[in-house]
């Protein structure tokens, strides 16, 4: 199948005549084109218009022509429908009214979440499928378990996710419910976005490397593997792990098809850690998007020098674009891995 989408071919690590690239919060405030449609509606809101998330996802990738579209969405509105009450404030980010306490009744979090509830989610699937190339891949995407928990125990964004450790290790019961009842949710909502149309999915557990290995081990790492054996077989999976080198051995005993790799460890190594099974995808640093064209070429050429040519290498930075991003250094960004694939071949 040669119109197969780079991307896929890449996930199930086969040849491509150059890497696929995309980055990760490709579509966000570092736009003028999103800045426009925030002006009139809110971001909760946003994420309800179907029609709306994939016009502004079809234009951060008509803008950056990358080889992905990854919906228009956000982690956190699924806790919604598990009875969090949740709102984005202006310069705050993300708050949740009602976290859940170590002394919390179970009976809170409901035994299932009704999918009719995340139906705007499998919307926007269809309705950006709609609109972007063939040969552009769409990824669905949701909340690892651990990072969602973080957000519900935290009651918003932390620095050091003091309550979620404390309630991890105090009550392990009610954690081990509550990250099984998440693992559920996020199956539930990324079954439904492979049948909507996401040709692959990928899990962000931005907030993990808050965790030692033998933490993950204990706490998180049953709770990932169940929500990835409910996925098998139906897409492949990226799992991003962020923010711990050291828990790149813990991720590769998972059943991912690729490993997310942020930018603190080399691409080499972490290739050689995670093996030849896995396809990866990463990992340059968000800053060096606010530097210069040349800086930006180099650093990409470095990257690609190093692991372009291997099987299953997705060019990708080491986590999200960053608000204060120059679009023309995105732009340029994707312009030089495509070239330099090329001329190096
Ligand atoms: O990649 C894309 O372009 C698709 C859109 C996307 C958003 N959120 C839109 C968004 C994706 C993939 C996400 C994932 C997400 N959301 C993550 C995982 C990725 C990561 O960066 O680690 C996390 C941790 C969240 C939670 C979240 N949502 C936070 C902490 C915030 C506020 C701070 C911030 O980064 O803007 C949001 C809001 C949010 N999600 C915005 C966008 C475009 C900004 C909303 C606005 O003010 O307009």
């Amino acid at each position: 199948m040669t119109d197969e989408p780079l991307l896929l071919r890449a996930l199930r690590l086969a040849p491509t005549p150059r890497p696929p690239i995309w980055l990760m919060r490709q579509a966000g405030r570092y736009m003028a084109e999103y800045r426009a449609v925030r002006e009139r509606v809110s971001f909760l809101e946003l994420c309800r218009r179907p029609r709306l998330c994939a016009q502004v996802m079809a234009d951060a990738v008509g803008r950056l022509d990358v080889d992905a579209a990854i919906i228009f969405s956000d982690i956190l509105p699924i806790l919604i429908p598990l009875g969090f009450d949740l709102d984005y404030l202006p310069g705050d980010g993300p708050v949740i009214r009602n976290p859940l306490r170590s002394g919390d009744d179970p009976a809170r979090i409901p035994a299932a979440v009704d999918s009719d509830r995340m139906s705007f989610v499998f919307e926007t699937v269809a309705e950006t499928r709609r609109v972007i190339p063939r040969e552009k891949a769409v990824i669905g995407f949701a909340g690892a378990p651990f990072t969602l928990a973080s957000y519900a125990v935290e009651g918003g964004s932390s620095r050091l996710f003091t309550r979620t450790k404390t309630l991890m290790r105090t009550a392990p019961e009610l954690w081990s419910l509550f990250m099984d009842r998440l693992a559920d949710a996020v199956a539930e909502s990324l079954s439904g976005q492979i049948a909507s149309g996401a040709d692959a999915v990928q899990i962000f557990d931005s907030w993990a490397g808050a965790l030692a290995p033998d933490e993950y081990r204990m706490f998180v790492a049953p709770h990932t593997e169940r929500l990835l054996a409910r996925l098998k077989g139906k897409a492949p999976v990226i799992y991003f792990c962020a923010g711990n080198p050291a828990l790149l051995p813990e991720a590769a005993r998972l059943s991912a098809d690729c490993l997310g790799i942020d930018w603190r460890i080399s691409i080499q190594e972490a290739c050689r850690v995670v093996g030849p099974k896995f396809a990866v995808q990463g990992n340059l640093d968000p800053t060096v998007l606010l530097t210069d064209k040349k800086t930006i070429r180099a650093e990409a050429a470095r990257i690609l020098d190093a692991v372009g040519r291997r099987p299953g290498f997705i060019f990708n930075l080491g986590h999200g674009v960053l608000k204060e991003t120059p679009v023309e250094n995105a732009v340029e960004l994707v312009r030089a891995v495509k070239e330099f694939a090329v001329s190096a071949s």
